[in-house]
């Protein structure tokens, strides 16, 4: 199987052209709309047609996005929602079913790294960190999960972190709770799966790609004066960020208008060919694009139960 493209720009496969109105009619719900890349989330779906709730807390900003996803023919509406507090969820849930209707596609943007060493965090520091990653995704899955399974469709797609799939020096409360989301992923997906509901609910994360999206991701000074060699080499790294949030945001009205179900329960890299890696196909992508373990000697991952099978043949 030949090795996907990779992009950092907006390539055909996701194109506007491409994707059209291929989400017309269907009611998207964007978190952290007001600004980067869930603000070209917001306008990409818009522009495939679908209207759009936008959930931030920076109401001056959500009017811009507000404005941007209009000039694409479709409603949009700002809700002052703190998605990391349940009952703001669901009171924002409640008027969004009422407003636009019930929702099909839901899209988990919000999240955040603090960039701090274990030892210079507090318990509490640390804890928000996983919350913040974790939390308000799950919050709003669990609003529209059960009208979706009542319906018999949907979308959810996690912006979650190529963080949550390797250990990274300064990244503790993020990448615990990137990784977590991504494995909630699938473990929905299986379950889904399970009650038949198939290809018909379809649940992603996503990497959105090394994303020049915020003006500043430098470490705090504390941290960079604690520590200036990786401080310096964040900084360089920082300068391979090349992709524009829009790839992101395109990749998931692709996803919404259900063009990359062979992907769905897994985490993809919004900088691969999407194209290339759909057209693997279910059978192509077994075992490919999720969280595992492997072991020496190429021993299975079944919690001992391997073992029980061994020493019941060799009776
Ligand atoms: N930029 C990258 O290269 C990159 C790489 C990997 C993952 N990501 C992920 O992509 C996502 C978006 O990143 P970004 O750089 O565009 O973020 P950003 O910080 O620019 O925007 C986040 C938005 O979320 C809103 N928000 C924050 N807390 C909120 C709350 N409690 N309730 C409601 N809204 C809230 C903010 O007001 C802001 O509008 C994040 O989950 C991030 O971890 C980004």
């Amino acid at each position: 199987m030949s090795r996907p493209q990779l992009h950092t720009s907006v390539y055909p496969a996701i194109a506007p052209e491409t994707i059209g109105q291929a989400n017309k009619g269907q009611v998207a719900v964007v978190t952290g709309a007001a600004r980067g890349i869930g603000a070209a989330i917001a306008e990409a779906l818009a522009k495939s047609g679908a209207d759009v709730a936008l959930l931030d807390l920076d109401e001056e900003r959500q009017a811009e996005t507000k404005a941007a996803c209009e000039k694409h023919g479709v409603r949009a509406r700002p809700y002052a929602c703190n998605v990391l507090d349940l009952k703001s969820c669901e009171r924002t849930f409640a008027s969004i079913q009422e407003d636009l209707g019930p929702v099909d596609i839901l899209v988990n943007n919000v999240g955040a790294n603090a960039r701090r060493p274990f030892c210079m965090e507090t318990f509490e520091s640390f804890w928000s960190g996983v919350e913040m990653n974790l939390k308000p995704a799950m919050a709003c899955i669990f609003q529209v999960l059960p009208g979706m399974r009542q319906r018999r469709r949907g979308c959810i797609i996690n912006i979650a972190s190529r963080a949550g799939t390797v250990p990274m020096p300064f990244g503790g409360a993020y990448c615990t709770g990137k990784g977590a989301i991504i494995r909630a992923v699938s473990c929905i997906q299986k379950e889904l799966e399970m009650d038949g509901f198939g290809d018909n609910i379809h649940v992603y994360a996503l990497h959105p790609g090394a994303t020049l999206s915020q003006p500043s991701l430098s470490f705090h000074p504390d941290v960079a004066e604690a520590y200036p060699q990786e401080a310096a080499k964040w900084a360089q790294f920082h300068k391979l960020f090349k992709c524009p949030p829009a790839q992101c945001a395109q990749t998931c009205a692709f996803l919404a208008a259900g063009r990359g179900k062979a992907l769905r329960g897994k985490y993809f890299d919004c900088e691969q060919d999407i194209g290339t890696v759909v057209a693997a196909g279910e059978e192509g992508l077994k075992g490919l694009y999720e969280l595992k373990v492997d072991f020496l000697g190429g021993l299975p991952n079944d919690g001992g139960t391997a073992v029980a099978v061994i020493e019941h043949e060799n009776k």
